[in-house]
């Protein structure tokens, strides 16, 4: 039976949807393993319930526009918002949404394709779903990805699971094989904090147990997979929670109004409540609540609605209206459970840009605090996150967001790591709490500032931040440089890696983690030196354009210069002034940059030495240069 169809059948088009709107929705998604029959679990129930598909509902549309009566327009929002909202996240991955629809419920399914990136699919399709059905081959058993993906559901905060136990058929519907993987699931699961846990039996391909009962299973009393789909409760969590609204925009259509336009991410408000901008801490009151369809008393969790406030206070984009009485956390430091998505590794130091429901802000993982072993879910320690890594981390953001613990609120609680130079989507936050040790330390305000020293010294201070490859003759050029600047009455100071190697950074080597550390640590020591009125030359590989990055954006504009000293790496390899090419090309040295380890060379550096075929002192006066040209 076509839609159509089933629609001519119930007569009207608007009863129809009416009646859809007044059923409860299940967002679900499916997990397991690549082969556990995930696709045709799906399309099993979406053939058996004559569903709704999503482009079907373009025809829908279309026709009711022609049957329209009263030229309404039929309200699909409501069938079609939950997925608009996910877009609108900005979370453009290989995520699909299936709609479908049954006599006594709506569903919406995410079907999240994909081998090696299956978490972030999951991650992201599931931060809104109810319920996970977890498939399990029977051939095979519980496997480190059904562990994986279920623990990633509870950390997610999805409580109701199905343990999908398919292909049974193939070990001839066997009660024993069902209870076994019952029982091991049972135990790993005890501790993830499921409130409900229903194994079914069946087999997607010949229909068993997933919309109707399986004759050939009479040992097995409980329900099918659509029953329990359609019957599990499925609490609105968010309705008695305090009331959210992240600010999407400001409508201003005329001088007269002022709205703020967003979805209530949860709670309720009604006109005349008092309302507190997160951050600012300022207070007013709910004038009106306005919708397409008119004037509204009350919203609710889940509505888009433009909210006008009884004082003009300034909010902007990216502000959260909140529960005065119930306000959530303002903090530049807090923990947080990161799921790791991208084949380049977390590394605790480097800075990201991070997103939420809210604001979009520089951010940096202070500490990797330890991972977790999806197995045994013991902590471990850890240096960084590989891909589909899970661990608690520290996390600081250059300014203060506006958020609640995750486990109180899924929408006010999560977070995106977004690579600052690609744009992807890298990894996915859970946060846990906000940190208290940061919150007493405040900024001392000093008479004598950086504007003063630097007058008593009579020069602008800057940073001269020179990267290249090892034997690229950074060093010479730099000490070049200083005595040129010394000699006209400078006050400079130099930054050496191999010096600076021996002290202040002693403890590092030179992996990928030590190296961004050791670069973080340099920069906060050339900031002091900045602060402190001075022209500071700094002279380390720094392999990393996140890292020079990070140091650049310490410094006000036009004080960071970055100098690439670009010398070709065969050449350095011929000079070899220390020996170490030879040594790391025999292998005797780990991670050496050109060799073992990249270097990733500056795409717009403020100075551009191309070394071949000039003096260390030719190449010193052509900083200079371009220094008092500044
Ligand atoms: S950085 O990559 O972390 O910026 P840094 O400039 O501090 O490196 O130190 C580089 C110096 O350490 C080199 O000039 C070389 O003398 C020495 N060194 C020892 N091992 C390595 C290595 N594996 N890679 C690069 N340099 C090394």
């Amino acid at each position: 039976m076509s839609i159509a169809e089933q629609v001519d059948v119930s007569g009207d088009m608007i009863e129809y949807l009416k009646e859809q709107e007044k059923k409860s929705m299940l967002r679900f998604l499916t997990c397991g393993s690549v082969d556990d029959g995930k696709s045709t679990l799906i399309g099993r129930l979406l053939y058996d319930t004559k569903l709704i598909f999503e482009d079907q509902l373009a025809t829908l549309e279309r026709d009711s526009l022609k049957h329209g009566t009263d030229g309404e327009n039929i309200d699909f929002a409501l069938l079609v918002d939950g997925l608009e909202a996910e877009r609108e996240q900005g979370i453009t991955i290989d995520v699909a949404y299936r709609f479908f629809a049954t006599a006594k419920r709506k569903f919406i399914v995410a079907d999240t394709p994909g081998h090696e990136q299956y978490t972030r699919n999951m991650a992201t399709g599931a931060s809104t779903a109810d319920l996970a059905v977890v498939l399990v081959d029977s051939r095979q058993g519980i496997l480190k990805q059904t562990r994986r993906h279920s623990y990633i559901a509870s950390l997610l905060g999805i409580r109701n699971i199905v343990l999908a136990v398919n292909k049974i058929d193939l070990m001839d519907y066997s009660q024993e094989v069902f209870d076994k993987i019952v029982a091991d699931y049972m135990e790993f699961a005890k501790d993830l904090g499921f409130t409900s846990i229903q194994p079914i039996p069946m087999s997607a391909r010949f229909g068993d147990n997933v919309t109707m009962q399986s004759s050939r299973m009479p040992w097995y009393k409980g329900p099918t997979l659509l029953s329990h789909l359609e019957t599990v409760p499925v609490e609105n969590e968010y309705l008695d929670k305090a009331f959210r609204f992240p600010v999407q925009y400001v409508v201003r259509p005329n001088l007269d109004f002022r709205g703020f336009a967003g979805q209530v991410a949860s709670g309720r408000i009604k006109a005349g409540d008092k309302l507190t901008v997160a951050k600012s801490g300022q207070q007013s009151v709910v004038k009106e609540i306005v919708t397409h369809d008119g004037n509204i008393d009350e919203a609710i969790e889940g509505q888009a609605v433009t909210i006008v406030l009884a004082d003009q206070i300034d909010i902007s984009r990216g502000d959260m209206l909140v529960d005065p009485e119930n306000r959530p956390h303002v903090a530049d430091q807090f923990q947080a459970h990161i799921i790791w998505f991208d084949a380049q590794p977390m590394i605790p130091g480097r800075s990201y840009i991070l997103r939420t429901e809210v604001d979009s802000v520089s951010a940096t993982v202070t500490a990797l605090k330890h991972q977790v072993n999806i197995n045994t879910f013991a902590h471990e320690a850890a240096k960084h996150l590989n891909m589909n890594e899970v661990g608690e981390c520290n996390i600081s953001t250059q300014s203060p967001i506006a958020f609640d613990p995750y486990r109180t609120n899924r929408v006010t609680g999560n977070f995106i790591l977004i690579d600052r130079f690609t744009n992807a989507t890298v990894g996915a936050g859970m946060i846990d709490h906000p940190l208290r040790r940061a919150s007493n330390v405040h900024w001392q305000a000093m008479e004598v500032n950086k504007e003063a020293r630097a007058a008593l010294k009579n020069q602008k201070p800057a940073v001269l931040w020179f990267t290249g490859f090892s034997g690229s003759g950074k060093s010479t050029i730099a000490n070049n440089l200083e005595k040129l600047l010394t000699a006209q009455g400078k006050h400079t100071f130099m930054l050496d890696g191999d010096n600076i190697r021996h002290g202040l950074n002693r403890d590092l080597g030179f992996t990928a983690e030590d190296r961004v550390e050791n670069i973080r640590r340099v920069a906060e020591v050339a900031k002091l030196m900045t602060d402190a009125g001075l022209i500071v030359i700094v002279s380390f590989i720094s392999p990393f354009r996140s890292e020079r990055r990070m140091a650049r954006e310490l410094f006000p504009e036009h004080e960071f210069i970055e100098v690439f000293v670009d010398t070709p790496l065969e050449e350095c390899i011929k000079r070899d002034p220390k020996g170490l090419y030879k040594k790391a090309s025999a292998g005797e040295i780990a991670n050496f940059t050109g060799i073992s380890s990249p270097y990733e060379p500056p795409e717009a550096p403020e100075v551009h030495l191309r070394t071949l075929g000039h003096s260390a002192e030719e190449l010193a006066i052509q900083i200079e240069t371009f220094l008092n040209k500044r």
